[in-house]
């Protein structure tokens, strides 16, 4: 099976959720409750002003720090924005791209995902790039088409080296937040079409290789379901990443 080619993920996204001080006392539960899973990587994507102590605080553990978004350009006058080299000479390790809250509130496009993407690839981050159909185009049976769009426009110009730091993130917006979470069919369907689109543009051998998560409403109850599927090698959670016990539970499916 494919599947073994591939190191399970489980990231936390924790949108902007948890000040410094409550940060520290959730990364403090959670370092301790995952230091045995040897067999998946675990990363936590913090907010911004939460990633100078999220580094120091899991430095020498198994528990990685990511960004949830990053600019595309190396320096200058972009107001409130952070470049990936800042990222990166912070010790952050991953960043989370083109999330459907920031295509939706903030006016991402799949133009601007890509060119965040090429800029964290250069500065030698390993990118989360998430992508989804929301409700709508769901009902109209577009999901293929809307996905295969984000994928194949995310990565343009992205060399077939470049694809062993990009994870894709599939993560159906009716299913964030809403605890209406895919059935594992509905999932894997999905993720297996996406490899599909990475074949086609990079060839089996590097599809083989690539993490697929899935993201929305994933929780300790749903999880063993939705990883025991082929082409799904982990996932992206939000709120139940911001309770140690459930990210801990979620970590141990995925490391069994
Ligand atoms: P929920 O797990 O809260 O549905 O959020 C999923 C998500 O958007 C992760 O990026």
């Amino acid at each position: 099976m494919n599947k073994a080619l591939r190191r399970p993920l489980i990231a936390g996204n924790w949108k902007m959720n948890k000040t410094p001080t409550e940060a520290k006392e959730l990364i403090a539960d959670i370092v301790p409750a995952v230091k045995d899973a040897d067999n998946c990587d675990i990363v936590i994507c913090v907010p911004f002003i939460d990633l100078a102590l999220a580094v120091d605080m899991t430095y020498q553990t198994n528990v990685k720090v990511g960004a949830q978004n990053v600019h595309f350009a190396p320096n200058g006058a972009y107001t409130g924005e952070i470049s990936a080299a800042m990222l990166k000479e912070l010790g952050v390790e991953y960043v989370i791209i083109g999330h459907s809250e920031r295509r939706q509130y903030f006016g991402e496009t799949d133009e601007t995902v890509n060119l965040r993407v090429r800029a964290a690839l250069d500065a030698g981050l390993k990118v989360i790039l998430c992508v989804g159909e929301n409700k709508d185009e769901r009902l109209a049976n577009i999901t293929n088409e809307i996905v295969s769009k984000q994928t194949k426009l995310g990565l343009a110009d992205v060399a077939t080296e470049a694809l062993a730091n990009v994870i894709i993130a599939y993560e159906p917006v009716w299913a964030i937040g809403t605890g209406l979470t895919a059935t594992p069919e509905q999932a894997e369907e999905v993720c297996s079409f996406i490899r599909r689109v990475i074949a086609e543009k990079y060839g089996t051998d590097t599809a083989d290789k690539v993490i697929i998560l899935y993201g929305g409403s994933m929780n300790a109850v749903n999880a063993r379901d939705l990883l025991a599927k082929e082409d799904i090698d982990g996932g992206l959670i939000g709120g139940a990443s911001l309770k140690a016990k459930d990210f801990s539970v979620i970590v141990s499916e995925a490391n069994a």
